[in-house]
């Protein structure tokens, strides 16, 4: 298959991008710089310089793929829609990256035993519309012939595959604690982040594509080594 990746050279993008190259896909995938073009290079990834602002650009790569994998932000609203805009009435699968916080309620430690159900979710954090009204968007493109996911990943550990890059999660707060020399915690230290191992999110999005292609638009969800659907 023939896909198209935004983020390429960031932890998620790059890890998926190489482990697609792994199974055989052919990868193309959006970079900022020249020197992470020769890095995707080196590890059989085609680049295209640019950004989530390029339109334009957006809509030409989604046309000629066969498949869409939007990992550079879960956040950027212009870039989901000129990729919507580029696989409108294809049936090819767009896959969009977001994360558990969707449903995260800002307790800063507060118990709770409700377990949610992704028919059935919280109204988001006000921090977290934006991002749950983008979502909502891709899933809508179902209507207009496009096999659209959304993938809620909690906070994801592990090496990057291929791509140097490190998570913007466990290894940023390791450096503030190894620069203050206190490890914090967010309110009493009792709230629960679940975790997902990046090569487990690699499968599951390659999972994603096979499945999006025979059926209609779904909403994924990575917690631990378990799948929800
Ligand atoms: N890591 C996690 O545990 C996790 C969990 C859930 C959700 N998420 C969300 O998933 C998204 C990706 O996370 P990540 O961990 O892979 O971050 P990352 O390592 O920083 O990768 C993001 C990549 O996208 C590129 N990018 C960002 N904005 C861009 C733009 N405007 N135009 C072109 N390229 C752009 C970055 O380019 P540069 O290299 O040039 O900066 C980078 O290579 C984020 O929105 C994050 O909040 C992450």
């Amino acid at each position: 298959m023939n896909v198209f990746i935004t983020g390429a050279a960031g932890f998620i993008g790059g890890s998926i991008a190489t482990g697609l190259v792994q199974k055989g896909h052919h990868v193309t995938g959006l970079v900022r710089s020249a020197e992470q073009a020769e890095e995707l290079t080196a590890l059989r990834i085609v680049p295209v310089v640019g950004t989530l602002d390029d339109k334009a650009l957006l809509i030409e790569q989604a046309r000629r793929a066969d498949a869409v994998i939007n990992a550079a932000s879960s956040d950027h609203l212009g870039a989901v829609l000129a990729l919507i805009e580029g696989l409108e009435g294809s049936d090819k699968p767009l896959l969009h990256t977001s994360g558990s916080s969707i449903v995260g309620d800002a307790s800063g430690g507060e118990h709770s035993d409700v377990i949610y159900y992704e028919d059935n979710l919280p109204a988001p954090t006000s921090d977290k519309a934006a991002r749950v009204a983008i979502d909502d968007r891709v899933i809508a493109s179902a209507q207009e012939g496009v096999r659209s996911a959304v993938l809620c990943n909690t906070l994801i550990y592990g090496h990057s595959l291929g791509v140097n890059r490190d998570s913007v999660q466990l290894p940023s707060l390791v450096k503030k604690a190894r620069k203050s020399g206190v490890v914090r915690h967010v309110g009493s230290g009792g709230n629960i982040w679940s975790n997902v191992h990046i090569d487990d999110v690699v499968e599951l999005y390659a999972l994603a594509l096979e499945k999006t292609r025979l059926a209609p638009s779904i909403s994924l969800k990575a917690a631990k080594r378990h799948f929800w659907t």
